[in-house]
């Protein structure tokens, strides 16, 4: 397993470019089940989860194809042939993301055999909203040996309140509906801006939605959706990942290719502790300072400020003067972080959802495991500014979702290399 090695003490400085939106690019990867013409997508971010997609439609017996060079990081999916409407165990362990394609197939299809995700790091990952969901939708479906066997000769329209904001749960009936006899009205769904970016994909495909992005959307179902292009939104995690970097290492970084309408909660919080950052359209420059003060956050659903960025913006609390108080409401279990943060010299305290922050405490390199996408990205934005070396283990956490990140933080001045897994010599 590679891991990452740090020196701390370098700012950022300089120009970094924000790849495609990962969160955004596995949906519209799923949608192209919807449709046997071919579904062309750019931007797509070079990261594991979508080599792990491109697995999952090629089990399926879709057209995967799939290039980086440097025009590209661009996919063309056809589906016009879906052999076995399943996900298996296998791939859907390593990606719960692979639920997605449960609405696609029944639509499509009118069958779907889709494993449990099973829970992960930060917590049981539960999917009876989607099921309960395609329920309405008409889809018969029972669950044994750990899989969702669904099926349904046609969906028909329904109305559909989800009990809780789901942004996969929001994304998997969006899909469904779109070939459902009738309309369908979907509320109290997630407003992030990867389901909105899933619907412009899905319109220009031939769908009917309206009010994607807000709470309430209708969807007319039609008969059949057919081939389109589309580019993915800019990743918000990822740069918002780096403005926190930028930040905490007193830095001068300028994030482009980004959306900073997405990163209004980012944006307001870091204004909140002291920093002062200048945007453009599609560009945010952030000048960091030694003099961080604290802030609480609480983590909410979109446009509150995200789960995904919990964990970076505790490894900058560590540094603000006096305490935040970071209560995270999303997920139950997403706190991995603050043990190993600890190990670095944090002074951190877990109170159930809550964790009590101490300001100003001194971080120093440490050997830290990686348990979460997000977590991993904690550890190397604490490594960038703790004294000496840290070693982050576990790295294939990271490579899910951030495209060459150690390349992007050794370009803005980082100390950052990547140690291969050193495997023994053939005898
Ligand atoms: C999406 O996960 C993102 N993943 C996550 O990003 C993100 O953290 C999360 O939304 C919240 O913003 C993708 O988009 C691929 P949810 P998702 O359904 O859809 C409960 C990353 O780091 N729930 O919005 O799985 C659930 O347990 C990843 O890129 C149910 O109870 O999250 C959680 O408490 C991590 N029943 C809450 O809702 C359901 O059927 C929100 O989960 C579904 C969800």
């Amino acid at each position: 397993m590679d891991k990452f090695v740090i020196r701390g003490g370098n700012p950022l400085l300089g120009t970094v470019r924000i790849s495609g939106a990962k969160n955004a690019a596995l949906p519209a990867m799923a949608a192209a089940l919807l449709t046997e013409e071919p579904v062309i997508l750019e931007n797509i971010p070079q990261v594991r989860d979508i080599e792990t997609t491109r697995r999952l439609l090629s089990a399926m017996g879709a057209e995967v194809e799939l290039g980086y060079g440097r025009a590209q990081h661009r996919t063309t999916i056809s589906c016009r042939r879906v052999s076995s409407p399943e996900a298996s165990y296998e791939l859907v362990k390593t990606m719960r993301a692979s639920t997605l394609v449960l609405g696609p197939l029944l639509a499509r299809c009118g069958r779907a055999r889709v494993s449990l995700p099973g829970g992960c790091a930060i917590g049981a990952r539960p999917i009876d909203l989607h099921i309960k969901g395609l329920e309405l939708l008409g889809a018969k479906i029972k669950q044994e040996h750990g899989y969702v066997e669904a099926s349904c000769r046609r969906l028909r329209g329904a109305e559909i309140l989800f009990d809780k904001i789901t942004v996969t749960g929001t994304e998997d009936l969006l899909m469904a509906a779109t070939l459902a006899e009738g309309e369908s009205v979907l509320q109290n769904c997630a407003r992030e801006p990867e389901v909105a970016d899933l619907a412009s994909l899905l319109n220009k495909m031939g769908a009917h939605i309206e009010g994607a992005g807000t709470a309430t959307v209708r969807v007319k179902g039609v008969g059949e959706l057919h081939g389109a292009k589309h580019r993915i939104i800019p990743d918000r995690i990822e740069a918002a990942t780096f403005l926190i970097a930028g930040a905490l290492t007193d830095g001068d970084l300028n994030i482009a290719a980004c959306d900073p309408d997405h990163l209004g909660a980012l944006l307001d919080k870091l204004h909140e502790v002291g920093i002062s950052t200048q945007r453009t359209s599609d560009s945010v420059r952030v000048e960091g300072s030694r003099n961080l003060k604290a802030a609480d956050v609480v983590t909410e659903e979109y446009p509150g400020f995200p789960t995904d960025l919990q964990a970076q913006y505790m490894a900058l609390a560590t540094q603000a003067d006096g305490t935040s108080v970071i209560t995270e409401n999303i997920f139950e279990n997403r706190f991995m972080h603050a043990l190993e943060l600890v190990r670095m010299g944090a002074n951190i305290k877990i109170e159930g959802r809550r964790a009590v922050v101490g300001g100003r405490s001194p971080l120093s390199g440490a050997a830290v495991l990686a348990s979460d996408l997000r977590a991993s990205a904690s550890l190397l934005v604490a490594a960038l500014v703790a004294d000496g070396e840290t070693i982050i283990d576990r790295v294939y956490h990271i490579d899910r979702g951030y495209e060459n990140i150690e390349e992007k933080m050794r370009a803005v001045g980082a100390q950052i290399r990547r140690l291969g897994e050193i495997l023994p010599k053939k005898r």
